[in-house]
């Protein structure tokens, strides 16, 4: 098959990972026959360095004119870095937030598992983590807070800032039906976290994936409260199958999630529309304190590839042949340093490595 994979390096760590995942799909394309061909998208500060701007008209029509697009990550240290003192609308992650929107990828899929053999890596008490846990996190991508309209101005001689949570039932919908679709092809169970005792967009969201769920009567669901949700995947993640909610807890929890399954370079994740495009990007952020050290953990990013290959080519045993590879690394003991044992812990038989050796293992198991 021949498919033309647009690439975004963006900022940080973000060109050291997707050279690896990059390194992946050729291997793939070696073993298997395929021809992958790459565009290299500007995207993020480095696009504002180049044109001014987080996202020129030009990328996102290379993104459209793609059968998919290969993320890093985007981004610098907000403290610091010359992005953040740009106005709101032109700093690297409005850039993200646009192209979102444009290509209308209003599904975010999360997976946080967590491998046996990273089990050191996981901060929870072993009685927690049991035989260890599977989630998706479902999380809706192009509405809520994110996108509604927002202010900063002075009222009565006060200065006044809002932001504003809209979602529609149509919007609620179309998430709700990818969650129950994706419990369907797992264990059958959707959590959908909301704070409906508060807001009216989650009262309205309860009330549609109510309706959705008669659709679905072999998916057992349940609504759980943000802040208990927050609290649950720390006391007993093994519950969750699939956690269905908006944009904006969307983001705090699949972070929290991505922690107890180790680390946050494990969480890989794919942005959807209606149709087979898809944006694959690691979940965690650029990392600016380690850039460039060549110590970043590439495998959040190379199993996005590997979501890649499933969802937006339907190539499901090249997935699964990444997929197997990453277990074969992390079971041979090839670790990068966030995910080595805990201080104290039994070293035999691991072996510390970095961003690229990490890469090149990976590629030799497939
Ligand atoms: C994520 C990130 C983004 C988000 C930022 C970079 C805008 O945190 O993908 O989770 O909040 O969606
Ligand atoms: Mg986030």
């Amino acid at each position: 098959m021949n498919y033309k994979i647009g690439v975004i390096y963006g900022d940080g760590i973000g060109p050291e990972v997707v050279r690896e995942a990059q390194k992946v799909l050729d291997k793939i394309c070696a073993t298997y026959g395929h021809t992958f061909t790459y565009e290299e998208i500007l995207m993020g500060g480095c696009s504002i360095d180049a044109t001014g701007v987080p996202l020129t008209d030009q990328a996102i029509a290379q993104a459209k004119a793609s059968d998919a697009v290969l993320m890093g990550s985007i981004g610098g240290n907000t403290a610091t870095s010359p992005w953040y003192k740009l106005a709101p609308e032109l700093r690297p992650e409005a850039g993200l937030l646009k192209l979102r929107k444009e290509l209308n990828l209003f599904a975010n899929l999360r997976p946080a598992y967590l491998y046996q053999e990273l089990k050191g890596a996981c901060p929870l008490r072993d009685d927690i983590i049991g035989d260890g846990f599977d989630m998706m996190i479902m999380r809706e991508l192009t509405g809520g807070l994110y996108f509604g309209e927002r202010s900063t101005k002075e009222i009565d001689g006060v200065m006044t800032a809002c932001d504003s949570l809209t979602y529609n039932e149509n919007e609620i919908r179309r998430i709700a039906k990818r969650g129950f679709d994706i419990a369907m092809k797992r264990r059958k169970k959707v959590t959908s976290v909301d704070k409906a005792n508060v807001l009216d967009s989650s009262r309205l969201w309860r009330k549609v994936v109510e309706e959705v769920a008669m659709d679905y009567p072999e998916v057992s669901y349940e609504h759980m409260l943000v802040d208990n949700c927050a609290m649950q995947l720390v006391k007993d993640p093994k519950q969750f199958d699939v956690i269905l909610t908006e944009n904006m807890f969307g983001d705090i929890l699949s972070d929290e999630a991505s922690m107890v399954t180790g680390s946050i370079g494990m969480l890989s994740s794919a942005s959807l529309n209606e149709t087979k495009f898809g944006l694959y990007e690691p979940s965690g952020g650029s990392a600016p304190d380690i850039a460039g050290k060549g110590i970043a953990n590439p495998i959040a990013t190379i199993l996005s590839a590997a979501m890649m290959l499933r969802y937006s080519f339907d190539l499901d045993k090249e997935a699964d042949a990444v997929e197997s590879a990453v277990k074969k690394a992390l079971a041979d003991g090839y670790r990068t340093i966030d995910i080595m044992p805990r201080e104290g812990d039994n070293l035999d038989g691991i072996t510390q490595v970095g961003t690229d050796k990490m890469g090149d293992i990976i590629c030799s198991y497939i």
